[in-house]
């Protein structure tokens, strides 16, 4: 049996690992509300469970769920006959076909990402402790040979492309939106009319849409882009016959993407994504689609993922069969965020639109459970009940576009209203999960 928390998944996954944030002062434990669970914390937690594990074995196409020996953890199971494709390129060994989860942790992680922003601005560097010193750098290429930015001026010049003063989008912005995956699986459907009815559509990497609409569709409002793709820019924007695309870019700024940016040029909005990985950055580009969707989106809908039974090999769309990685433990973590409301899947054994996700807990079960999680897990502001209460660090923020905020929709304005305008930002290896606030001036 692996243990693979959502912590580690998502170091492993999206190389949060690589970025350290050393916040100080964070040691002081007046931070940490009232770690006691109450009756009602417990109950939830235990509701959670119920409830997770109908919805796996309704929705999960024969996994099962268990909860394990406390209240956040669950086991899920394939069925013992499944058989799994996928080795290790290191190790040889192959897939197992059973994972643990722990709930609270994804919970408590997740639905913070929705109320946080995941683009990377000036403001955010300039309010982060020595933020041009020990942070700036690491969103570069060669950053490091610059000296934790000892000239700032140069480094400001790097990231200017790429870098908003203010984030350009925030929480429940937009309504439904879909991340579309590269998978195979998209031609055994034809989700093309469906994927184009979305408020938002996101896709990845190289993508193409032209010669394949019937499966993927046409519409294209965001691109996810991981190392490579990035430094091919200049046939990434060639994908999107609007070049209207926003680009989202996982790693850094590379001297051939500005160049490229302002020589040919591309006239696309490209951002850096926060928190994105630096390395090597070809896994995990799917998880950190959907981690930008649940910043944005009041829904979220998956599309071209590998997550039914059955797999034979790892294939694109677009392309020849490739080396993949990790589908069982994909398969099972996409299946565990459906049954805590985050996404809904579909897929070609999935096919029908209009599938209702079965035992999904619903949203006062969901705040109940995530209210415990943050008190089992010693996060900051747990049990404040105040809505700043995980911001750790408080800055004045840099006066907004009034124009484009007055012409949100009403769910992102009830939520401006409820975190008093206030942005948050992640913060990588914050202990506690402490966000980065900035509040308005006034
Ligand atoms: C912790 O923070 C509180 C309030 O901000 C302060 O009064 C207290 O002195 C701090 N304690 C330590 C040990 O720093
Ligand atoms: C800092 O970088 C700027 C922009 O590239 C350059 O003009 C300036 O000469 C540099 N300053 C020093 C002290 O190297
Ligand atoms: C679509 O098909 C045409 C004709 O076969 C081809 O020239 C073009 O490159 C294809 N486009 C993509 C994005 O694959
Ligand atoms: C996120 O914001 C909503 C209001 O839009 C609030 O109900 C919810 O408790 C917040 N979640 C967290 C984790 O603070």
């Amino acid at each position: 049996m692996r243990v693979l928390q959502l912590g580690l998944f998502l170091a492993l996954a999206s190389g949060f690992a690589a970025i350290s944030i050393y916040i100080i002062g964070l040691s002081n434990s007046s931070v940490y509300l009232n770690s006691q669970l109450t009756d009602e914390d417990t109950q939830a937690l235990l509701s959670l469970h119920n409830s997770f594990e109908k919805c796996m074995s309704a929705n999960g196409l024969g996994l099962k769920a268990a909860r394990g020996g406390d209240y956040c953890q669950t086991t899920i199971n394939f069925p013992s006959d499944t058989i799994p494709k996928w080795k290790d390129p290191k190790t040889g060994e192959l897939e197992v076909l059973s994972y643990d989860f722990n709930l609270c942790e994804a919970v408590a992680t997740w639905e913070q990402v929705r109320n946080s922003t995941t683009i990377l601005t000036k403001e955010y560097i300039d309010s982060l402790p020595n933020g041009w010193e020990e942070y700036a750098w690491r969103r570069i290429n060669k950053g490091i040979l610059l000296n934790h930015c000892e000239n700032k001026t140069l480094c400001m010049e790097k990231l200017s492309l790429v870098l908003p003063e203010s984030p350009p989008y925030f929480p429940r912005q937009f309504g439904r939106c879909a991340v579309i995956g590269n998978s195979g699986d998209l031609l055994k459907t034809k989700f093309g009319k469906v994927i184009d009815g979305y408020d938002v559509v996101i896709r990845e990497n190289g993508a193409p849409t032209q010669n394949y609409t019937d499966h993927v569709g046409r519409k294209s409002t965001f691109r996810l882009l991981n190392r490579g793709s990035a430094k091919a820019l200049d046939k990434v924007v060639e994908l999107d016959e609007q070049r209207k695309e926003v680009l989202i870019v996982k790693t850094t700024i590379h001297d051939i993407m500005s160049k490229m940016i302002r020589e040919l040029p591309i006239k696309n909005p490209v951002y850096l994504m926060l928190g994105a990985s630096f390395g090597s950055a070809a896994k995990g580009t799917g998880l950190k689609a959907l981690e930008f969707a649940l910043s944005m989106c009041n829904s979220v809908d998956m599309y071209g993922f590998t997550v039914d039974p059955g797999y034979k090999e790892w294939t694109r769309y677009f392309s020849e069969s490739r080396q993949g990685h990790t589908p069982l433990h994909g398969r099972a973590y996409y299946q565990m965020m459906e049954c805590l409301g985050l996404i809904k899947i579909h897929s070609p054994m999935r096919a029908d639109p209009n599938r209702v996700v079965k035992w999904v807990p619903n949203h006062h079960l969901i705040r109940a459970a995530r209210i415990a999680s943050e008190k089992l897990l010693r996060r900051v502001g747990a049990g404040s009940g105040n809505p700043l209460g995980a911001c750790s660090i408080v800055k004045k923020q840099v006066k907004r576009n009034a124009n484009a905020i007055s012409k949100l929709r009403k769910e992102a304005l009830d939520h401006m209203r409820y975190v008093k305008s206030t942005t948050m930002y992640p913060l990588e290896h914050s202990p506690g999960h402490g966000l980065l606030c900035t509040v308005p001036s006034d």
